[in-house]
C-alpha cells in the first residue's frame, strides 16, 4: 500500500505547503552525483541562491540537512576551540546558537532579550566594548518562537567596525521578507528550504562572504565537524568537483524548482504577498480580539505568534483545527509553551484563501473552547483589508 497521508494546509511554523511543481521534481529520475547534467544544475542552485540571499558572495551552497545544519555550519567553520562568540538570545533559535558555539569549543557570551523582544544595537554596541576580543557576532533575523523580526542594518555597521563576523540565521525570513546579505554586511548565513522557499525540509542554503572565507581558511585547527567541513564541501561545489558525500540529489531537484519559482515570482513582489497577508491575518485576529505577541513594530510577516486567551486550551484547539479542518498551526515553544499559537505564513501557505481560511477555522472552533467570537467578524476584518491591498490588475 503507497503511503497516503492525510490532505493538510500548512499553517504553522514549517514545513509550508510545497508547490506541484516542486514535488514533482522531487520524482524527476536521478542521475549521479558527478554528472555533468547535475553540475549543471548545481551552477543554477548556487546563482538562484545568490540572487535570493542578494549577494554576489561565490561560496553560497547548499549543506546537505535542515536549518540546524546550516547553524553549526556557519558556527563550527569559523570557531576555533578558545575563541569567543556574541550571541544575542531571545528565543529558541539564539539560545540554539549558543549551545553550538559551546560545542565549538568556544565561549558564548549572550546578549539576552525578553522573548518577542528584539535584540537592541545599543545591547550589542555595549557587548562589542566589553568583549572586544570575540570573533563573531551571531542573531537570528526571523525568530521562529516567537515571532520576533530583528532589524539588521545597525548591528551589521557595528560589528563591521569592531572588525568581527556577522552571522544572521535567516530561515524564516529568506524569500518571505529582504534578506540583504551584502548590503547589510553579513558575513555568514543559512536558511532551511522548509520555510518560504515552500520546498521539503532537507537541505540549509548557506553563504560566506568573504571576511567568512579568509577566516575560514586562516584557522590554526581543522573544522571539529567532518560532515560540514567547508573546506572540503567548498571544493565539490566549486569548479574541482571532489567528492565529499553524495549530494541529495532529489532534494537538490526540488531546491532549485523552488528558487525558480521565487526567481519567476520576483522578490519584492513575493515579499509584498506575504506582508499583504500578514496584515490581512493580523486584522484579523484583532476583530476576534487576539493580539499578537511579539513586540510592535518588529513583528515577522512569515510567523504570527498570537496570545492565546486566558482558559482557552492550546492544544485542544490545535487538535480540532486538525481534525475537522485538515489545518495545522503551531504551539508555542519554552516559555511560550500553552501562551501562544504560532501562524506560518510561508511561501505557498502564504496566501488570502488560507487567511480567510484560519479565522474562519478560528471562529467556528474558539467559541467551543470557552472564548466567544461574533461569527464571521475575524473574516470580515481581513476581507476588508485584502480589499483595500489588492494588487491592482492590469487587464
Ligand atoms: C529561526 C530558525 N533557525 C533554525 C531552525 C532549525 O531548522 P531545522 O529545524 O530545519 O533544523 C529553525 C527551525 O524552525 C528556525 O526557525
Amino acid at each position: 500500500m503507497p503511503i497516503s497521508p492525510p490532505a493538510r494546509i500548512l499553517l504553522g511554523p514549517g514545513p509550508s505547503n510545497v508547490h506541484p511543481r516542486v514535488l514533482r521534481a522531487l520524482g524527476t529520475p536521478l542521475i549521479g552525483h558527478l554528472d555533468p547534467a547535475f553540475i549543471e544544475l548545481m551552477e543554477e542552485t548556487k546563482r538562484l541562491l545568490r540572487k535570493t540571499f542578494m549577494t554576489a558572495n561565490p561560496l553560497t551552497l547548499p549543506i546537505s540537512a535542515t536549518g540546524s545544519a546550516g547553524m553549526e555550519a556557519c558556527l563550527v567553520n569559523l570557531l576555533e576551540p578558545g575563541d569567543t562568540a556574541i550571541v544575542g538570545v531571545n528565543g529558541v533559535f539564539g539560545t540554539r546558537m549558543a549551545d553550538i558555539v559551546e560545542r565549538c569549543g568556544a565561549t558564548p557570551v549572550k546578549v539576552e532579550a525578553p522573548w518577542g523582544h528584539i535584540i537592541e544595537p545599543d545591547a550589542v554596541a555595549s557587548a562589542l566594548r566589553t568583549v572586544p576580543q570575540a570573533k563573531l557576532v551571531a542573531v537570528v533575523h526571523a525568530e521562529t518562537s516567537t515571532g520576533a523580526w530583528q532589524p539588521l542594518e545597525d548591528i551589521g555597521r557595528l560589528v563591521r567596525a569592531a572588525g568581527m563576523l556577522l552571522v544572521v540565521d535567516c530561515v524564516t525570513s529568506l524569500a518571505g521578507c529582504p534578506v540583504r546579505v551584502d548590503e547589510w554586511l553579513i558575513d555568514a548565513s543559512y536558511s532551511g528550504t522548509q520555510k518560504c522557499l515552500s520546498c521539503p525540509p532537507g537541505l540549509s542554503p548557506l553563504t560566506f562572504g568573504p571576511r567568512a572565507v579568509e577566516a575560514l581558511h586562516r584557522r590554526r585547527s581543522t573544522v571539529r565537524s567532518w560532515y560540514l567541513d567547508l573546506t572540503m564541501i567548498e571544493r565539490y561545489w566549486g569548479d574541482e568537483r571532489v567528492y565529499h558525500h553524495t549530494a541529495p540529489i532529489s532534494m537538490n531537484y526540488a531546491l532549485l524548482e523552488a528558487l525558480r519559482l521565487v526567481d519567476e515570482e520576483g522578490l519584492e513582489v513575493r515579499w509584498a504577498r506575504h506582508e499583504r497577508h500578514h496584515r490581512a491575518l493580523k486584522a484579523g485576529l484583532a476583530a476576534m480580539g487576539l493580539a499578537l505577541a511579539a513586540q510592535e513594530n518588529h513583528q515577522l510577516w512569515t510567523l504570527n505568534s498570537v496570545g492565546i486567551p486566558d482558559r482557552v486550551d492550546d492544544v485542544a484547539v490545535r487538535k480540532a483545527l486538525l481534525a475537522e479542518f485538515g489545518l495545522e498551526i503551531g504551539g508555542g515553544l519554552g516559555p511560550l509553551k500553552g501562551k501562544v499559537w504560532r501562524i506560518g505564513l510561508m511561501g505557498e501557505s502564504s496566501t488570502e484563501a488560507n487567511v480567510l481560511f484560519v479565522l474562519s477555522a478560528l471562529g467556528r472552533v474558539l467559541p467551543r473552547f470557552g472564548y466567544a467570537v461574533e461569527a464571521g467578524a475575524g473574516v470580515a476584518a481581513a476581507a476588508r483589508e485584502l480589499a483595500r491591498t489588492a494588487p491592482q490588475h492590469v487587464s
